[in-house]
């Protein structure tokens, strides 16, 4: 039986060896000269060393929290790999950039690859060698889901074109990204036992999208997340990592295993998984590569060339990013903070969405006297980061809580940044720095606007908050925040309401209110949450975000919610607008919108297309094939600043696709443009449609295929307010 056993491992690791060569060079200029090098210094590596470069030296072992063992004979250091999305996880003097959700909330490619830069220089500045982000995993589809704000939201084209300028923007400071958590990983609750499985499309057109992209950004690895895809492992999923990431999208880095995701020592080798993490489970017990590894491959459980193959593509990403020279020692220390509070006020200062400005209360026109009302409007009393990886919800928000978040240097709170701006123009300011509704009320009397503050907050499922144990228990707002917007509406008819949350909540409560007469959406801000609110607040900054997710009038409008056991994804490609523009539900802030101090107007829109019917057929390089990137349709519109200030608008492109391709959502977004624009002026958006975004992925061909007939495109200002049609046929 144990013969029997061990020939069916030696075929699989055979058949394996077959599908792995087609890597051996990989089809891009740069990644083939990092593939010499990194063939080169195999052939001087002993198996000791191979072995170490793929392993993790085990959990609470070395500087980071990642790091795996080093290669004298070739200079190869232990590789330091360090949380995360949004900035140094266990640094001293590192920037708290605004989460990913809010990067997406300003819709600001420039914006955000900055942030991405700014991030990679903090890396590198520390010695990091891998910044385990950006995150397009969870992709959102469930609004309570705990880790949704360390993404960009559960549209796949925005989260693309975000990884994409995230990642080119961490790598071009030097440091290797890592896109995560691969895949299908949508919820907290269970989320180390569950099986997700998906439909073939849905996988490409919404999932893996994002993941292209990354791919094809040249992003230099890839973590495999906790749960099953279809029964197996996502660390030991042979159709994930070796035929999806690598065969069909030519991914020419690693893959890495999330924190003790990995199961068994052959199943994660075979199935395509490069390296484990952090090399132990969290006793510092089970090992299961290292020593176990180096057995497997003697007894040929794991071929060799298997084995050679993931060292090849661990030190090709060290090469590739050119970390082979001069690359700093890790001092975790290290002051690396720069100006970049610059790019983590302006991220969450765009990303600040006005939902409603009823008799245009904003911008303030110097009040006697505002009220500031709540307990988020201060730092936490017990401390900056009293909460180890900010696991509690006590003061100001600047981020979720979990492994993707960074202690604090400072936090700006909403009211030490009003008070001060309201003071240098005389404006009184009463406070009330807590939850209760009585206090809340007395604060507000007299004052000519009262700003309530509440919030949502969620995280990774190691921690649980309030009785969240990662994900939301419901979509309300915390600490009975729809009973303080009460108490304080009632006592104020100028009441503005302020939200600081990771994702959607429920606002039908807050708007029964007559009182309320605004909203500000000001997401997820990172440090300079005060600073970035009194930007808007009092005009400095035009309001210029948009909502990079619905928000919808009950939990159930969702059509996905946290599961118990596992998920199936019957809810296929209709997530988010796709399933409220499918079932005809009203949203109550649709995605994409965003209200302004000014008006813009849509003019003149043009339609160009080249693009043929059939499939992708290109070269395979990083992403797919090379002509699924090509530019095949160019729409252009004029914006025009209508009003009396400066501003900036977001507009959209939403695509059809004809009645010949399967039933695809009504509308997707495929592009959009954020145009700066002084009052009066006009400008023009472009968007370039690639191949790829007026594709479907057609199961039976398995691949990419245009079809044929009239696409019909939309340009407007959300996803709901399209101002004008166009259309282009492709036959
Ligand atoms: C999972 O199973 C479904 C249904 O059989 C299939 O369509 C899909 O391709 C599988 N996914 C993976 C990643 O193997």
């Amino acid at each position: 039986m144990l013969a029997k056993a061990l020939t069916a491992v030696v075929t699989a690791a055979a058949a394996f060896s077959q599908l792995g060569q087609a890597q051996t060079t990989p089809a891009d200029e740069k990644w083939a000269a990092a593939y010499e090098k990194a063939n080169t210094a195999l052939a001087r590596l002993s198996q000791n060393e191979k072995i170490g470069i793929v392993s993790g030296v085990g959990w609470g072992k070395g500087a980071c929290v990642g790091n795996t063992g080093s290669a004298g004979s070739i200079n190869y250091p232990s590789l330091c790999l360090q949380d995360g999305p949004l900035g140094l996880r266990h640094a001293r003097s590192v920037t708290a950039f605004a989460p990913a959700i809010q990067a997406a909330s300003t819709w600001d490619v420039e914006l955000i690859r900055q942030r991405g830069q700014y991030m990679g220089e903090e890396a590198k500045g520390i010695g990091v060698h891998v910044l385990l982000g950006p995150v397009a995993g969870a992709l959102g589809k469930i609004p309570a889901a705990g880790r949704n704000w360390e993404a960009f939201g559960p549209d796949p084209y925005l989260t693309g074109i975000a990884m994409i300028e995230t990642i080119e923007g961490i790598q071009s400071a030097g440091v290797q990204a890592c896109a995560k958590h691969y895949i299908l990983n949508e919820q907290e609750r269970n989320r180390e036992t569950m099986s997700s499985s998906v439909d073939d499309r849905t996988m490409h057109e919404l999932y893996l999208w994002p993941f292209a992209d990354s791919v094809k950004a040249n992003v230099a690895s890839v973590m495999c997340s906790y749960n099953k895809i279809n029964g197996t492992w996502a660390c030991e999923s042979q159709s994930a990592m070796q035929k999806l990431l690598k065969d069909e999208l030519g991914f020419p880095g690693y893959v890495v295993s999330d924190w003790n995701a990995q199961h068994t020592t052959a199943g994660s080798a075979n199935g395509g998984m490069d390296m484990t993490m952090p090399g132990s489970d969290f006793d510092g017990r089970n090992i299961l590569w290292g020593p176990q590894l180096q057995s497997a491959v003697q007894q040929n459980a794991v071929s060799a060339a298997r084995l050679d193959d993931m060292v090849r593509r661990v030190l090709a990403s060290w090469y590739y990013l050119g970390q082979d020279s001069g690359y700093p020692q890790v001092n975790m220390n290290a002051n690396v903070q720069g100006n970049h509070k610059e790019n983590a006020r302006a991220v969450a200062r765009d990303g600040i969405v006005l939902l409603k400005n009823d008799g245009n209360l904003l911008p303030l026109k110097k009040p006697a006297k505002i009220a500031v009302i709540g307990s988020s409007t201060v730092v936490n009393s017990d401390g900056l980061n009293a909460c180890p990886d900010r696991g509690c919800n006590k003061g100001a928000l600047a981020m979720g809580w979990g492994s993707g978040t960074v202690d604090l240097t400072y936090l700006v709170a909403p009211h030490e940044a009003i008070k001060a701006r309201a003071d240098k123009e005389g404006i009184q300011v009463s406070h009330s720095p807590s939850d209760d509704g009585g206090a809340g009320a007395q604060a507000a009397q007299g004052a000519d606007i009262a700003f309530v503050f509440v919030t949502a907050d969620s995280g990774e499922g190691y921690i649980e908050v309030e009785g969240h144990g990662g994900d939301r228990n419901h979509l309300d707002p915390w600490h009975d925040g729809n009973r303080l917007v009460q108490q304080v509406a009632a006592a104020n008819p100028n009441t503005i309401v302020v939200v600081h949350s990771v994702g959607p909540i429920l606002l039908e409560s807050i708007l029964q209110n007559t009182g309320v007469k605004g909203i500000v959406w000001a997401g997820l801000p990172g440090q300079e949450n005060g600073n970035a609110l009194v930007d808007v607040l009092f005009g400095d900054t035009n309001p210029n975000g948009k909502l990079p997710y619905t928000i919808g009038k009950r939990a159930e409008d969702w059509g996905a919610a946290v599961v118990n056991g596992d998920d199936n994804f019957r809810e296929g490609l209709y997530i988010d607008y796709r399933h409220f523009d499918k079932q005809s539900i009203e949203p109550r802030y649709e995605f994409g919108f965003g209200l302004s101090y000014t008006t813009f107007e849509y003019s003149d829109i043009s339609v160009s297309s080249t693009a043929t019917p059939g499939p992708a057929t290109g070269t395979l390089k990083p992403g797919g094939p090379e002509d699924l990137y090509e530019i095949v349709a160019t729409i252009t519109a004029t914006i025009t600043n209508s009003g009396e200030v400066d501003g900036a608008e977001v507009a959209q492109l939403y695509v059809t696709y004809p009645s010949s391709a399967p039933e695809t959502p009504p509308k997707q977004l495929r592009g959009f443009q954020k145009l700066k624009l002084k009052a009066g002026e006009a400008g023009e958006a472009t968007f370039n449609v690639r191949r790829k975004d007026i594709s479907f992925w057609d199961v039976g061909q398995q691949k990419w295929v245009v079809p044929e007939g009239e696409f019909k495109v939309a340009v407007g200002a959300s996803s709901r307010d399209l101002r004008l049609d166009g259309a282009f046929t492709v036959a």
